[in-house]
């Protein structure tokens, strides 16, 4: 019996890790400049901390959560990291020992979503986040490093979102207005949304549905409703990047489907194309209330993830991965063990190496050299073992040679470095 992987998950083949790892790398030398550290959290959360931060009436808790009941707890897979992150904040009792801090994270984030190019059921996420700022110049440093991030990707067509949704004073007044926009609309509203105008209007200007998006046509703005304090946050924030000229796009509609959020809240969506309908590529905001919520002290916090998977959809194709500069090709079983041998003293000069040992036949060997696109092979048989020498045969200038075993590594090394290895690659 042959086993599929589970609907909406997926295999990164060894061809195809080359580009996760460098985008993994290179999104660590960037956060970590910013003065970010990692942070690593469980996979599996209490199902309550979800509930509790994401919200009870967010589709991500209504409907995505993978979940499970073991003893007398339930349990879920994370579907995002922020939740986990300020529990761990709070459990560990950070606040006490610095005024701020800077974390990241990269990990799988579980959805039961239906997958579509862009969607999974397990996907990446980076992300990061920042406690005891209270901003806006934190916000506005985060959003200006992540468009210069993406840039270096090489993903430059961007759409900056931002908006404010201020705290629990504007918020109020924003829900009674939306109540007011909706509640004579109601029967225009899908059945969800009829729901949502009783507990959680503001949800209904995130639903996909057609009906909900016309009857969303004229509703109120949030921003016109901002307390002062929200409204200085707000003003701060379009000032800070203004004045570091970091394009964005003012974006009153912008709820994004937590709801945790208060104030700043931004998403930066990638040119459709490779994405399709799934164009988001990172977002985020500020959540100045989760870590009182989760038990903590009072701290302000903002953060942000990107979904991995997207960024490489976004990404402009690169360089294959690398693989082995140097092929060995023992011929008979004395051969064998030398070729181990001598692989090892080359891998410990740096080199990358395979040795292929199963003891085919020489022309085979050459063949899985030309497929692996060795630069050099090294053959040896009982001839050269005899006489201290290996074959060199160089697949680039197609030359061969005798070369006693004490130069072998100098040769190679020079052979390798004779020409440099195609766009890219590097060894
Ligand atoms: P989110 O918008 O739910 O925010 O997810 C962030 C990013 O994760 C999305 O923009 C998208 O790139 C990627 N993503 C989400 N769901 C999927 C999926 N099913 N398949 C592939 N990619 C996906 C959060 O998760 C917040 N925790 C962000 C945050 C951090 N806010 C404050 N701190």
């Amino acid at each position: 019996m042959q086993f599929r992987a589970v609907k909406g998950t997926f295999d990164v083949l060894p061809d195809e890790v080359g580009r996760w790892q460098r985008l993994e790398q290179a999104f660590r030398s960037t956060v970590e400049l910013h003065g970010y550290s990692e942070i690593r959290t469980p996979v599996i959360e209490l199902m309550d901390l979800f509930v509790r931060s994401v919200g009870e009436t967010t589709e991500m808790v209504e409907k995505q959560m993978f979940t499970f009941p073991r003893s007398d707890e339930v349990i879920a897979l994370r579907p995002e990291g922020t939740a986990g992150v300020a529990r761990a904040y709070v459990g560990h009792s950070v606040n006490a020992r610095e005024p701020v801090t800077r974390w990241y994270y990269i990990g799988p984030m579980f959805r039961a979503e239906q997958p579509q190019r862009g969607r999974y059921r397990q996907f990446h996420q980076a992300g990061c986040e920042i406690y005891g700022d209270a901003g806006p110049h934190s916000d506005a440093e985060m959003i200006d490093m992540l468009v210069g991030f993406l840039g270096s990707l090489g993903i430059r067509q961007v759409r900056v979102l931002v908006n404010c949704l201020g705290g629990a004073g504007t918020r109020e007044r924003y829900r009674q207005a939306l109540e007011a926009h909706f509640r004579p609309r109601a029967e225009q509203l899908s059945e969800h949304a009829k729901k949502r105008l009783d507990d959680n209007p503001l949800r209904i200007l995130d639903s996909k549905n057609p009906k909900d998006i016309e009857a969303s046509a004229g509703a109120p703005s949030i921003l016109d409703l901002l307390e002062p304090a929200d409204k200085a946050h707000w003003d701060g924030l379009r000032a800070a990047l203004d004045a570091l000229g970091t394009p964005y796009e003012v974006s009153p509609t912008l709820v994004r489907g937590l709801d945790y959020y208060t104030r700043t809240l931004f998403e930066i969506q990638g040119a459709s194309g490779e994405l399709g309908s799934q164009n988001a590529l990172l977002g985020g905001g500020r959540y100045d209330r989760m870590v009182k919520e989760l038990g903590g002290p009072e701290v302000p916090a903002i953060g942000f993830a990107m979904g991995l998977e997207r960024l490489l959809l976004a990404m402009p194709e690169e360089a294959p991965v690398s693989k082995p500069l140097v092929f060995v090709a023992p011929l008979g079983e004395r051969a064998r063990v030398e070729a181990l041998k001598l692989g090892r003293e080359l891998r410990n000069a740096g080199i990358r190496v395979e040795v292929d040992a199963r003891g085919n036949s020489m022309k085979s060997l050459l063949r899985r050299s030309d497929a692996l696109g060795a630069r050099v092979a090294l053959v040896l048989g009982d001839s050269e073992i005899d006489q201290g020498t290996v074959q060199l045969k160089d697949l680039v200038q197609h030359s061969q040679a005798a070369v006693p075993r004490a130069e072998l590594l100098g040769r190679v090394q020079s052979a390798l470095g004779a020409e440099p290895p195609a766009s890219g690659e590097s060894r």
